[in-house]
C-alpha cells in the first residue's frame, strides 16, 4: 500500500475532500487512510448514518484508490472525543478514567461494559455495512480499531475499579501467554518479570514490581482486551484484517509521560495475548529515529505497517526502507492532502518508481532477495551516513550516500542537525535504495543519492565486475532500457550510481574475474 492519512477533519466533508483528490492522485498513491467517526456515524443512539462513507469509497474507486478506515471509536490520542455527544454527556452511564484525585478525565474507561457495548455496536455495524456495499469489491483493504490508544497523563486509571482490578491476580490468560511465549518475550517485559521474581501468579505489583511500568502493563491488558473485544465484534461482521496504531516514546520519558499503555513494542506481547482478534501492531513514526522503530515492530514477527509518519521529503526514502528492508505491507505519510506541488514531492517520485517495482517486490517480499539502505538518523537529528554494507546473492554490496561526511565526521556525528530532535529530516539529504537480486549475478539498483560497489563476500573468492548496467524503467511489468550506462556513469566500471535529486532505477549484471 503506498499510502496517505488523511488529516483528521478532511473525510467528515467529502465537499472538503473532493478537490484534493487530483493531490493525492499526484502523489501516486494507491491507498488513502481515512477516519471514520464515531460521532458522525451514530449521531442518535442505535440509528447509523454511513451516507458519508459511502460517497468516500464512491470517491476512491473513481480515484482508482483503496481505502484502509481508521476507527474513531472511544479512544483517537488517547481522549475520547470522538464519542457522540449522547455518551460524552451520560457519564453516570458511561464512566471516564479518573486521575489519581478522583477527577474524572475525556477518556472513556476501558472497565465499563456500557462503553464497550456501545463502541462494539457501532463497530459492528460500520463492519456488517461496509460487507454489503463492498464485500465484493473490496475497495476498503484494512481497518484499524480506534487510534493511539493510551493513558496520559497518569500511566493508568484510578477509578475505584480500577483499583480493585490492580489489586487482584494477574489474569490467568495473560500468565499462561507469558509462560508459553517466555523465551521469545520482549526483552524489557521479560526483565522486568525476571527482576521480579518470575512467579507464575500473584497481583501485578507481586509479578511485575511496585512502579509505573506495572501500572502501564495492567492498563495495556485492560485497554487491549476492551479493543479486542471490538475488533471482534467487527470481524463476525465482516473479517477484514485489522490492527492498531502506538504513539511512540522520547528517550527517557516514563510511563505516564508519553501515551502509555498502547501497542507499543515492550508492550506487543499483552497486546497480543489480549487481542488475539488484532492482525498487527502498527508504528507511528513522527520521530528521527525511523530506522530504530521500524526494527523495534518487526523484532518479534509483527508485519510492519506504518500507518502514519512525518510527512517530509524523507518520506521518500522512508517508504523505500519499509518496504525493501523489513517486507512493509505498507507506509503512509500523515496529512497527505496537505502537500503542495505533489507533482514535484520526492514521495510522487518514489511512489511512482515502487509501482513500476511492485511486481519484483512482491514476489521478492518474504525472500532473502532484496535489501534497502538510508542513513541512520538519531533520535535527536544527528544523521549516520556512514557506508552500509549488505550480502544479496553472494556478493558483497558497499553502498556510499552521496554528500556524505569524510569517514572520520561519521564515526562522531552529533554535529547534524540545525533545527534539533522534532525534524532531524527537514534539511537532510534525500538519500536512499532499493536493491533486488533478479538472478545470481543480475541485480535491479533503484532509489536516489547511492553509489554502490561490489566484492565477493570471502576475501579471496573471485572478484566481482560490472557486466553491463542500464538505466530504464518498468513498463507494464517488462523493462524497458532508456540508457547503456558505462564510462563515466559507471566510474569507468568501477560503481553503479544513483543520482541525487531525482528516483531512477538501473538493472545491473556482474561477473566474477581472478
Ligand atoms: C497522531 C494521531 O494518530 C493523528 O490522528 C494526528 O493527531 C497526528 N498525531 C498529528 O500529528
Amino acid at each position: 500500500m503506498l499510502g496517505g492519512e488523511l488529516g483528521n477533519s478532511s473525510a467528515s466533508s467529502l465537499d472538503y475532500l473532493r478537490p484534493l483528490w487530483t493531490t493525492l492522485r499526484a502523489l501516486r498513491l494507491n491507498t488513502v487512510l481515512a477516519p471514520v467517526y464515531w460521532e458522525l456515524v451514530e449521531p442518535t443512539e442505535g440509528r447509523y448514518n454511513f451516507a458519508t462513507l459511502d460517497t468516500l469509497i464512491r470517491d476512491a474507486r473513481a480515484n482508482n484508490m483503496r481505502l484502509v478506515l481508521l476507527w474513531f471509536g472511544s479512544w483517537k490520542n488517547s481522549m475520547s472525543s470522538y464519542a457522540p455527544s449522547w455518551v460524552k454527556t451520560n457519564q453516570a452511564r458511561f464512566p471516564r478514567t479518573e486521575a489519581t484525585r478522583g477527577q474524572g478525565q475525556e477518556i472513556l474507561s476501558p472497565f465499563s461494559d456500557a462503553n464497550l457495548q456501545a463502541d462494539a455496536r457501532a463497530f459492528a455495524a460500520l463492519l456488517r455495512h461496509l460487507r454489503a456495499v463492498d464485500g465484493a469489491r473490496h475497495t476498503v483493504l484494512m481497518v484499524q480499531v480506534e487510534n493511539e490508544i493510551g493513558m496520559i497523563p497518569e500511566a493508568r486509571d484510578h477509578s475505584a475499579i480500577a483499583d480493585s482490578l490492580f489489586a487482584q491476580p494477574v489474569p490467568t490468560a495473560l500468565m499462561t501467554y507469558l509462560q508459553a511465549h517466555r523465551d521469545s518475550l520482549a526483552p524489557e517485559l521479560r526483565t522486568r518479570w525476571d527482576s521480579a521474581g518470575g512467579k507464575s501468579l500473584g497481583t501485578w505489583e507481586t509479578v511485575f514490581g511496585h512502579g509505573l511500568h506495572t501500572d502501564e502493563l495492567f492498563m495495556a491488558w485492560h485497554l487491549a482486551r476492551y479493543t479486542e473485544r471490538v475488533a471482534a465484534a467487527g470481524k463476525a461482521e465482516y473479517p477484514l484484517p485489522m490492527f492498531v496504531n502506538a504513539a511512540l516514546i522520547r528517550p527517557g520519558y516514563l510511563p505516564g509521560r508519553y501515551v502509555s499503555a498502547g501497542p507499543l513494542p515492550h508492550l506487543i506481547d499483552v497486546w497480543r495475548a489480549a487481542a488475539p482478534s488484532i492482525d498487527f501492531l502498527s508504528p507511528d513514526i513522527y520521530f528521527p529515529n525511523f530506522v530504530e522503530w521500524a526494527m523495534k515492530y518487526v523484532r518479534s514477527g509483527n508485519p510492519l505497517f506504518i500507518p502514519e509518519a512525518r510527512l517530509s521529503p524523507q518520506s521518500a526514502v522512508q517508504a523505500l526502507y519499509a518496504i525493501g528492508a523489513h517486507n512493509a505491507m505498507g507506509f503512509s505519510p500523515f496529512a497527505i492532502e496537505s502537500v503542495r506541488e505533489p507533482e514535484r514531492h520526492p514521495l510522487a517520485r518514489s511512489y511512482e518508481m515502487i509501482t513500476q517495482l511492485s511486481a519484483l517486490i512482491l514476489a521478492a517480499q518474504g525472500r532473502a532477495t532484496m535489501a534497502a539502505v538510508m542513513p541512520v538518523v538519531a533520535f535527536d537529528g544527528a544523521v549516520n551516513d556512514a557506508p552500509q554494507r549488505i550480502e544479496l546473492a553472494g556478493f558483497a554490496l558497499t553502498v556510499t550516500f552521496e554528500g556524505a561526511a569524510p569517514a572520520a565526521a561519521n564515526a562522531n556525528p552529533g554535529a547534524i542537525p540545525a533545527d534539533g530532535a522534532s525534524s532531524g529530516s527537514a534539511t537532510q539529504a534525500v538519500r536512499g535504495g532499493i536493491i533486488i537480486a533478479l538472478a545470481p549475478d543480475e541485480f535491479i539498483i533503484a532509489g536516489t543519492g547511492i553509489v554502490v560497489t561490489f566484492a565477493p563476500v570471502t576475501t579471496g573468492d573471485p572478484l566481482a565486475g560490472i557486466l553491463s548496467a542500464q538505466e530504464g524503467r518498468y513498463v507494464d511489468g517488462r523493462w524497458a532500457p532508456t540508457r547503456w550506462l558505462n564510462g563515466d556513469q559507471t566510474h569507468q566500471g568501477r560503481h553503479i550510481r544513483l543520482e541525487p535529486n531525482e528516483f531512477s532505477v538501473q538493472r545491473v549484471k556482474l561477473y566474477r574475474y581472478r
